[in-house]
């Protein structure tokens, strides 16, 4: 097979992770010739260009070969993992992405009486997450019949084809629409950068590394905030003591004001208002939160 010079990313074609995924490749300085209802968008700039397609192809994408990352749920990566053939080259989570965050939960009726995993044994259980929900059973020593249906698991119950199911929440909505009470969670979620065990030698390699430490850095600065404030050398213990974790703070000296300092202190997350008054509670003033633009370490 002839090899690609280009660097080749599978994202999803249209759902809850577009926009966002989107959004961080941008970030990351990479731009694409706009053709969203097509498959293949072409990377202007850098050798990069994007494939969008459906999220439950990714894996089976990067493991052939035809791409060399993909962003796209840690609960289907885990889900190829575990119920792909040995014949595919196994896949590995290579950073956490921070967005789409949701799990992969049980859920009974309301009325269903349910404490233990144990209570499922011989019931059966709606997913789309066969491999997931199966190890979890192992794991609870519960033998439970699995159906698995490509969607709309959680009318199951209703419609009398499962006794519980096991799908992903975000925000809980589907489930209480469904009159569904959510009992156990098998996975925490978030989008994931996905790729091949053993990274490309050539000049796809190089590129991939390049973009991992652009990320790195989008990563980083997404969720930190410079912290700007004001205070007089004998409270800065107190407000020092109160700053969000992060590096050691800068100390500048004001200009004609010999006991006040200037503090700069980079945030690992973000500042809420009730860290700021109690901040400003041990002494400090004039008080600033900036968002971080780029970084590079
Ligand atoms: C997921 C999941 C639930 C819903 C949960 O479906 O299967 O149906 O989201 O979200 P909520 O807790 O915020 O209500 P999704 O919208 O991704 O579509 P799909 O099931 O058709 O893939
Ligand atoms: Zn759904």
């Amino acid at each position: 097979m002839k090899t690609r010079d280009r660097l080749r990313i599978a994202m999803q074609k249209s759902g809850r992770l577009t926009e966002p995924a989107l959004e961080l490749l941008t970030r990351c300085g990479l731009t694409f010739r706009q053709s969203r209802d097509k498959l293949f968008c072409f990377g202007e700039g850098e050798p990069v260009d994007l494939l969008l397609v459906r999220d439950d192809d990714i894996p089976g994408l990067i493991a052939q070969g035809v791409c060399d990352l993909g962003i796209v749920g840690r609960n289907v990566l885990s889900e190829f993992q575990l119920t792909a053939g040995r014949e595919l080259a196994p896949l590995s989570e290579l950073r956490p992405l921070g967005f789409g965050r949701c799990r992969l939960s049980i859920a009974v009726p309301q009325e269903l009486d349910y404490q233990l995993p144990q209570h499922l044994e011989g019931r059966r259980i709606a997913t789309t997450y066969p491999g997931l929900l199966g190890e979890w059973l192992r794991t609870h020593g519960v033998n439970a019949g699995v159906v698995t249906l490509a969607g709309s698991v959680e009318i199951a119950p209703k419609l009398g084809t499962a006794d519980a199911i096991c799908d992903l929440v975000q925000s809980g909505g589907t489930l209480v629409a469904n009159q569904l009470r959510e009992t156990d969670v098998l996975l925490e979620s978030e989008a994931v950068l996905a790729g091949p065990l053993t990274l490309p030698v050539d000049e796809r390699g190089d590129m991939l590394e390049l973009l991992m430490k652009r990320l790195d850095g989008v990563i980083q600065v997404r969720e930190s905030r410079l912290l700007l404030l004001q205070t007089s050398r004998t409270t800065l213990e107190a407000v020092t003591r109160l700053l969000p974790g992060g590096p050691q703070p800068t100390l500048l000296a004001v200009a004609g004001q010999p006991d006040q300092l200037m503090l700069q202190a980079l945030c690992a997350g973000e500042v809420s208002w009730r860290q700021l008054e109690e901040i400003k509670k041990a002494g400090a003033r004039e008080m600033y939160v900036l968002p971080v633009e780029k970084m590079l370490a």
